[in-house]
């Protein structure tokens, strides 16, 4: 990109970038010349239970801490109505159930409704939505049966949007599961969740629950359809889960451990969330992982969608800006066991232990997983000791099990080129780059894979976002800007597929009341959803991915920044399409040529698909979900020559029938 053309992006001189502009680019691509073969997995999402993005966002529970698990006990919860002292206590029997230690304990004697009581206040409140139905559900024991509890969805100004009851029923020290729906009858945002208890008697209470039924595929606790849609609809190669630095942990007793994940989900023991406390400047001090969302849902929610799964386990080092604790090299063997303990449970046998596992929980049919990451953000000798002997032990057990390795958190410096060395002394399958950089770098770095090794480790751009501001900055915007430079950034990710085979951005979703880490893809509150420009941008990629990579050329070169343009063309097999993919970073409309040689003919009218907004910082929201979003219109292609305008600030897909 010319220095005049960069200023102007930036929004420095863009009068003088302007005048000079106003010219045709002839473009050439070369259709029977195909460079590199398009991975199925090329575009993909990056999942991490970070901005509220699982509990309190796509893992559809209303109730927060449900089980009483969290650093104070009772957080998100108020007790309501005349207590005498030890009506509610919260007990612990930690040594008798050190996963799911806490419960409460509710004595009731000659109690009307509306006397005791306790509410929940959800997360950011309740998103409820009229006339749906909600399933509640409790666990409980009673000594002395006779407690009625009347369950009621409440309004910010307290009136009832919905209500049910309940008689747990029996005595005796065993636990058992009671559950009651019902309809409600307004559409809230933020509601609260009331349980009066009435009668006389004493209860135990542990996994109080409440779940919308419109979830997912209306499985019973499971996630939001909503969100969900919004990954389906890219229709992504591959989802990566559970994070992030989330992997890592701030030490390693908070680091992700997926059989702790699985089962039962009031067996599954919660961790506070490293993002709870991550950011002075933000923090979320009710923010814990409840693991309702597990890995035995992350591999059936990458089934659904029809994306390869790419689970990332801790390589034995908590996160390297935290604490940076490592395991001593002859303790790694229990995180390698986890390692291989999850192949067996994606891929093994019924019969195999955590075959037989997966099958109890539903899932008797392997899912076929294909790759694991090792690490995440971890960098140093002290990370390539330990991915040594991972990778020996995987695979010796599991040669064909590709696996993705760390380059640390940038994508330069003394750090980034120690790694890449080792790794590709390794022969490392796959080397996972991140890069969180200002949009000028995504513009200068369209180029960055054009030299790189053509054989050897493969790069997963695993982690990537612009940020309007700088890292971790709170005035981060998902704004048009970012988004355009991405779409640049990434005609160079297309055009070097042979070396690029999975990309990502990150982070996925944010709540809008919830979130710690901006720029995100996704944006939603209680009840709605949307999809920012960068969204956009990866879903059009996704979406029109291709089979094999052409060149497409300015003057014999790749397009790359010549007059503020970057492109990448790709003809799909299947479809017998021709998809060019052209960004004008200019603030200037252009005029777009292109002479397309050796096909031997062309639909006469093709599609252009065009995303583009009145201004860089122009971002969407939730009341204006569309304000960017892709817009398309017929082009008439001309014998092998197609001609467009290219708007300012835009990119544009162009899909034309081969025949
Ligand atoms: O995407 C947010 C964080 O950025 C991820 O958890 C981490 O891998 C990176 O530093």
């Amino acid at each position: 990109m010319r220095k005049a053309d960069l200023l102007c992006f930036i929004g420095l001189t863009c009068g003088i970038a302007a005048e000079s502009l106003a010219q045709t680019s002839t473009f050439t691509v070369k259709v029977n010349q195909p460079t590199a073969t398009v991975q199925p997995t090329m575009w993909g999402v990056f999942f991490e239970d970070i901005n509220m993005g699982a509990d309190g966002g796509i893992y559809a529970e209303l109730v927060k801490n449900r089980s009483f698990e969290f650093y104070k006990p009772l957080m998100g919860w108020t007790l309501q109505g005349n207590r005498n002292e030890g009506d509610i206590l919260v007990l612990n029997r930690q040594e008798a159930k050190s996963n799911n230690p806490r419960f409460l304990r509710v004595k009731v004697a000659n109690r009307a409704k509306g006397d005791l009581g306790m509410t929940n206040e959800g997360f950011r409140g309740m998103g409820i939505k009229n006339g749906l139905r909600y399933d509640f559900s409790v666990m409980y024991r009673q000594a002395a049966p006779g407690v009625k509890m009347h369950l009621e969805l409440v309004n910010p100004k307290g009136e009832i949007i919905g209500k049910g009851e309940i008689s747990p029923s029996g005595s005796g020290t065993d636990w058992k599961k009671q559950s009651v729906s019902f309809s409600a009858t307004a559409t809230e945002p933020k509601a609260k969740f009331n349980i009066w208890f009435e009668g006389n008697g004493s209860i135990d209470l542990d996994m109080i629950s409440l779940f919308p039924s419109d979830t997912w595929k209306n499985r019973p606790g499971g996630m939001r359809a909503d969100m969900v849609q919004m990954l389906a609809d890219m229709k992504p190669g591959f989802i990566r889960f559970p994070g992030g630095c989330i992997v890592e942990g701030h030490d390693l007793s908070v680091r992700y451990q997926w059989k702790k994940t699985i089962g039962p989900v009031e067996e599954r023991e919660l961790i506070v969330n490293r993002w709870n406390t991550e950011f002075a400047h933000r923090p979320t001090p009710d923010y814990y992982q409840t693991f309702g969302l597990g890995f035995f849902e992350y591999f059936q929610l990458a089934e659904d969608i029809g994306a390869e799964a790419l689970p990332i386990l801790n390589c034995g080092m908590a996160c390297q800006f935290n604490t940076a604790e490592v395991v001593p090299l002859d303790q790694l063997e229990p995180y390698i066991q986890d390692a291989l303990d999850l192949i067996e449970f994606a891929n093994g046998d019924v019969n195999t232990r955590w075959g037989k596992v997966r099958a109890e929980m539903g899932h008797p049919k392997p899912f076929n997983l294909k790759m694991m990451g090792v690490g995440n953000e971890n960098w140093g000798p002290q990370y390539v000791e330990r991915l040594k002997l991972f990778t020996k032990a995987i695979k010796e057990k599991y040669p064909n099990i590709q696996l993705v390795s760390s380059s640390g958190t940038d994508p330069n410096g003394e750090r980034f080129e120690y790694l890449n060395t080792e790794l590709r002394k390794m022969k490392a399958d796959i080397i996972d780059e991140h890069y969180y950089r200002r949009p000028e770098w995504f513009l200068e770095n369209a180029a960055r894979y054009d030299n790189y090794p053509r054989n050897g480790s493969k790069v997963f751009a695993g982690e990537y976002a612009a940020q309007s501001d700088k890292t971790v900055s709170v005035n981060n915007k998902n704004n048009l800007r970012t988004a355009i430079s991405e779409a640049a950034f990434l005609t160079g990710l297309e055009r070097n597929a042979d070396v690029v085979v999975m990309a990502s951005y990150a982070p996925l979703f944010a709540h809008v009341e919830g979130w710690q880490w901006t720029p995100d893809m996704i944006w939603v509150d209680n009840l709605r959803t949307y999809g920012t420009p960068n969204y956009y941008v990866q879903k059009l990629y996704s979406l029109n991915k291709g089979t094999n990579v052409v060149p497409i050329q300015l003057d014999g070169k790749n397009v790359t920044g010549q007059n503020g343009l970057y492109a990448s063309a790709v003809i799909d097999k299947n479809t017998k399409e021709l998809i060019l993919k052209v960004v004008n970073t200019t603030d200037k409309e252009t005029e777009g040529e292109f002479s397309i040689q050796g096909v031997n003919r062309l639909a006469a009218k093709g599609t252009m698909i065009v995303l583009a907004g009145n201004n860089l910082e122009e971002v969407n929201s939730l009341d204006n979900p569309l304000s960017i979003s892709p817009k398309q219109k017929d082009i008439s292609v001309k014998k092998q020559s197609v001609k467009s305008k290219l708007a300012p600030n835009s990119f544009n897909v162009i899909k034309i029938k081969m025949i």
